[in-house]
C-alpha cells in the first residue's frame, strides 16, 4: 500500500481507531469504480453516499466545474448574487411538482433541513401565527447532524450525547419499521397506514394550531431504507391539511432520480410544502443543498418595507457559483442521458438481486423502493454492528466492493445508470461475503 498517514484526521460517521488499524483509501474514481491507494479498482455499490446517481467523474460535470472555477471562483452571495445560481434555481424549479416556486441554496442536506424548519416558522409568523413553534419528526428520522435536524431526527446515537442540547418543543411520530408483519415487502409494505394517526394524537395533545411543521423523509434512508406504508403519507398530508400544519419532505436521498422521477413526492404521489435536497443536486461533485418552497410560502415572507431583508438567514456558500456549474451540468447529464428513466428501468433487476437474499439464514429483512434498497441481518449475540462492519471490510479488501453498512443493515444504493453485469457480479460476491462471516 502507498503510504498513507491518517494519523491527523478525525473522519465522520466513522470507526475511527479501528478504521486506522488498515485504513481504507481512495485516490481516484472513474464512473462506476473508485481506484484505491493499494492500485486496485473498487466498485462503488453505494453511488458515493448516494450522491453520485451518474457514476464518478462524468466528463460534463468535470468539464463544466473546470470551466466555472477558472471564471468566477466565488462571488458574494448577499445583496448579489451570480448568474450560476439563478439559473440553477430555474432549472430546479421546472423540475418540481406543481406549486414550488422558489429554492434556497444550502451546502449540504444538514443545512437544508436547518433552513427549512427556520423558513416554517418564518411562514407562520409572517402569517400572524408566531405560536406555532413546535416541530415534528419521527423516530429513526435522519435529518443531518444540526441541532434542527438533530432534533427532528430519531437515530438515537446521533441524539444521545447531545440530548440535553436538543431544540425544546419537538416531538416525533413513531417509525414504521415493523418487520413482524412485512418482512421482504418488495416496495411499499402494506402494514401501517395507521401510525400516520400518531400525528393526529400529536395535535390533540399539544394542539395543532401550535405545530408548525412535520418533517419525514418521504423514504426514509439512513436507518436502513424504510419505505412508507401504502397510504401513511396520503394520511399525514390528510391531517396537515386539516390543521394548517407545514408538511415537510426530506429528499436529501430521495430526489434527482433516485426513486425514478425528479422527487420521491412526484414518485409517491404525495405533495409536500417544502422539499429538502442536497446529494444529487450536484451528483455529490462539489457541495450543495437545496430547499424548495410552495409560492404561498415564499409569498408570505416576502413582507415588509422593500429595502428590508426579508429572510434573516443565508450561508456565505449560499448558490456558489462553482457548485452551481457543478449543479446545471448534472442536470443536463440528467435530461440529455435521460437517467430517471434509466433508474426506473434497473429498480425491478435491483430489487430481484436483494430479495435473492431472502432465502439466506443470516437475513431477516430485505426492503427497497426505486435505487434505494437494505438487506438486514440477524446481529451477532451480544455484538450488534460487529457482522455489519465486518462484511464491509471484507468486500473492500477481499472483493474489491464497497458495501455500506448501518450496523446490520447492508445498504444499497446504485448508480442510476448501472450496468446490469455489475450489479449482479457485485450481488454474487456480497452473497459469498455474507456466507463466510460468522
Ligand atoms: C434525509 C437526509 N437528510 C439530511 C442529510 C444530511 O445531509 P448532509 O450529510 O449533506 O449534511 C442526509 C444525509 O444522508 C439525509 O439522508
Amino acid at each position: 500500500m502507498n503510504a498513507v498517514t491518517t494519523d491527523a484526521l478525525w473522519m465522520p460517521f466513522t470507526a475511527n481507531r479501528d478504521f486506522k488499524k488498515a485504513p481504507r483509501v481512495i485516490v481516484g474514481a472513474d464512473g462506476h469504480h473508485y481506484t484505491t491507494s493499494d492500485g486496485r479498482r473498487v466498485y462503488d455499490t453505494f453511488s458515493g453516499l448516494w450522491t453520485c446517481g451518474v457514476g464518478h467523474c462524468h466528463p460534463k460535470i468535470v468539464e463544466a466545474v473546470q470551466q466555472q472555477v477558472a471564471t468566477l471562483d466565488y462571488a458574494i452571495s448577499f445583496q448579489v448574487g451570480n448568474d450560476k445560481s439563478f439559473a440553477l434555481a430555474e432549472r430546479v424549479i421546472d423540475m418540481a411538482p406543481d406549486g414550488f416556486s422558489n429554492v434556497f441554496f444550502t451546502n449540504s442536506g444538514s443545512e437544508s433541513v436547518d433552513t427549512a424548519l427556520k423558513i416554517a416558522l418564518a411562514y407562520h409568523r409572517a402569517k400572524g401565527e408566531g405560536h406555532r413553534t413546535r416541530l415534528i419528526g419521527r423516530e429513526k428520522g435522519y435529518h443531518g447532524v444540526n441541532f434542527g435536524g438533530m432534533s427532528v431526527g430519531g437515530i438515537v446515537p446521533n441524539r444521545k450525547v447531545f440530548s440535553a442540547a436538543l431544540l425544546p418543543g419537538v416531538d416525533h411520530l413513531r417509525h414504521t419499521l415493523d418487520i413482524g408483519r412485512n418482512a421482504f415487502s418488495r416496495g411499499l409494505p402494506e402494514h401501517g397506514a395507521e401510525l400516520a394517526e400518531d400525528l393526529e394524537r400529536l395535535c390533540v395533545l399539544h394542539d395543532g394550531s401550535n405545530i408548525a411543521a412535520v418533517i419525514v423523509e418521504p423514504i426514509a434512508g439512513s436507518a436502513g431504507v424504510l419505505p412508507p406504508p401504502v397510504g401513511y403519507l396520503e394520511r399525514l398530508r390528510e391531517i396537515c391539511d386539516a390543521h394548517g400544519i407545514l408538511l415537510i419532505f426530506d429528499e436529501v436521498i430521495a430526489a434527482f432520480g433516485r426513486v425514478g422521477k425528479a422527487f420521491g413526492a412526484e414518485r409517491l404521489g404525495v405533495t409536500p410544502d417544502i422539499i429538502t435536497t442536497a446529494k444529487g443536486l450536484t451528483n455529490g461533485v462539489v457541495p450543495m443543498g437545496a430547499v424548495l418552497v410552495q409560492q404561498k410560502i415564499h409569498d408570505a415572507i416576502m413582507q415588509g418595507p422593500d429595502h428590508m431583508i426579508e429572510l434573516f438567514h443565508g450561508y456565505t456558500y449560499s448558490g456558489h457559483p462553482v457548485a452551481a456549474a457543478a449543479g446545471l451540468a448534472t442536470m443536463d447529464v440528467y435530461d440529455e442521458e435521460g437517467i430517471f428513466e434509466q433508474s426506473l428501468a434497473l429498480e425491478e433487476t435491483f430489487a430481484d438481486l436483494l430479495h435473492s437474499f431472502a432465502d439466506h439464514d443470516k437475513v431477516i429483512d430485505v426492503r427497497n423502493f426505486g435505487m434505494m434498497g437494505a438487506v438486514e441481518l440477524a446481529p451477532r449475540a451480544g455484538a450488534p454492528g460487529a457482522r455489519g462492519l465486518e462484511i464491509h471490510k471484507q468486500c473492500f479488501w477481499n472483493e474489491d466492493l464497497v458495501v455500506r453498512n448501518g450496523m446490520d443493515t447492508l445498504q444499497f444504493s446504485p448508480f442510476l445508470n448501472s450496468k446490469v453485469d455489475e450489479m449482479e457480479q457485485s450481488f454474487e460476491a456480497i452473497r459469498r461475503v455474507v456466507d463466510a462471516v460468522d
